[in-house]
């Protein structure tokens, strides 16, 4: 009786006296532990008689649990005023800008991409994609470059090994194949019922961002690089209705109102007539000004869909006419922001991330819209 009443006293000073939570851990440990003082006692309950059990069992039981609430209680001050001192001593700086977090950027590419997205979301347009392995057919004879035609020989072409059949898969040389699939979308929709064009709506209104590749690599040609195609159908389109889209584009992209803007004559197998656009600019200290200045620089092909083209996809030239064109993605976005080496849009040096790319929370947006 009194070597409990002498333990328990002990325990009570120890537990009073432990002024960290080590020692607290220590004091249990040597009470409650396996082979703690107060299990000591407990394990010699199994060895008395029925009777003593009886007597000694409450009191030993007793003391385990006036220990064990001492500890948790002492345990609790202890935590307590371990969280009182920190909160006095530290102190929390609310103007305190927060540590910088690695960010990434966007690319150029793709930062061009979605202001051209933009730029022709706002006139109805909407974006087509197409394989960037393609056939022959739909890169070159639908568009009317047959295997013996001289403008194969411009593309610099990556041609895969011929299959059984003879026929050899290419890297797309340009976007233009996309015009070809859509147009052979839209003649099987019209033929079987699924479409219907009545009424002058165009039936085609696409452009198509994407990557294309040719072997040839200098300060301004690497063997992938991105083109946007456009292509509209429909009924009655003319040359106008090309000038006055591809100058509202042209004013959106470069932000400038007052743009000159001319057509060149030229040849592409897909178009008749074929031109090419420039827009008036000056260079001056290395830079850029669009818009002003007598200088022409040239940005983009296009021309009206040849009739052979219509034809390859199964649309009539009796009834529908449209306009294309086609434009370097990479150049456009170094003409606007100012690189003049395209090799290294492609090296993902992150210094030249991180100074020509652009925050996802600060992108230049055409707030102004097309303003047609
Ligand atoms: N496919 C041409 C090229 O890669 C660009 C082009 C020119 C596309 C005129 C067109 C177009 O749709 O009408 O050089």
């Amino acid at each position: 009786m009194t070597d409990i009443a002498a333990l328990e006293a002990e325990l009570t000073a120890a537990i009073g006296a432990a002024s960290t939570l080590q020692e607290i851990e220590d004091v249990r440990v040597r009470a409650l532990g396996k082979s703690g003082s107060v299990t000591a006692l407990l394990k010699t309950l199994g060895k008395l008689s029925p009777e003593e059990r009886q007597e000694k069992g409450p009191l030993f039981n007793g003391l385990r649990e006036r220990v064990t609430n001492l500890l948790a209680e002492r345990k609790a001050a202890l935590e307590e005023a371990a969280l009182n001192a920190r909160l006095a001593s530290e102190r929390s700086d609310v103007t305190l800008m927060p540590p910088a977090s690695p960010k990434g950027s966007i690319h150029p590419i793709s930062q061009v991409m979605d202001e051209l997205t933009e730029i022709f979301a706002d006139l109805g347009f909407s974006v087509a994609e197409g394989p960037e392995i393609e056939t022959d057919w739909h890169n070159f004879t639908a568009l009317n470059i047959p295997p013996e035609h001289p403008a194969r020989a411009m593309h610099d072409t990556f041609y895969f090994p011929e299959d059984a059949k003879g026929e050899r898969l290419v890297l797309r040389t340009h976007t233009s194949p996309v015009q070809v699939r859509t147009m052979v979308d839209v003649a099987e929709a019209l033929k079987s019922g699924k479409l219907k064009a009545d009424g002058e709506g165009d039936i085609i209104r696409i452009i198509a961002p994407g990557r294309v590749y040719r072997s040839d690599s200098d300060a301004t040609h690497t063997p992938m690089f991105h083109q946007v195609e456009g292509l509209v159908i429909g009924k009655g389109i003319h040359m106008g209705h090309l000038k006055w889209t591809l100058e509202t584009f042209v004013k959106a992209f470069f932000e400038v109102d007052a743009i000159t803007m001319r057509l060149r004559p030229s040849y592409f197998p897909f178009t008749e007539p074929s031109a090419e656009v420039d827009v008036q600019c000056q260079w001056g200290n290395g830079e850029l000004k669009v818009g002003e200045g007598s200088d022409w620089l040239e940005i983009l092909g296009c021309g009206m869909v040849n009739n052979r083209v219509l034809e390859y996809c199964g649309l009539d030239p009796n009834e529908w006419q449209g306009f294309a064109f086609g434009c370097g993605i990479d150049r456009l976005a170094m003409l606007k922001y100012g690189m003049t080496d395209l090799r290294a849009f492609f090296d993902a040096d992150l210094r030249w991330l991180r100074h020509y790319g652009f925050s996802f929370l600060d992108v230049p947006t055409l707030s102004g819209g097309v303003g047609a």
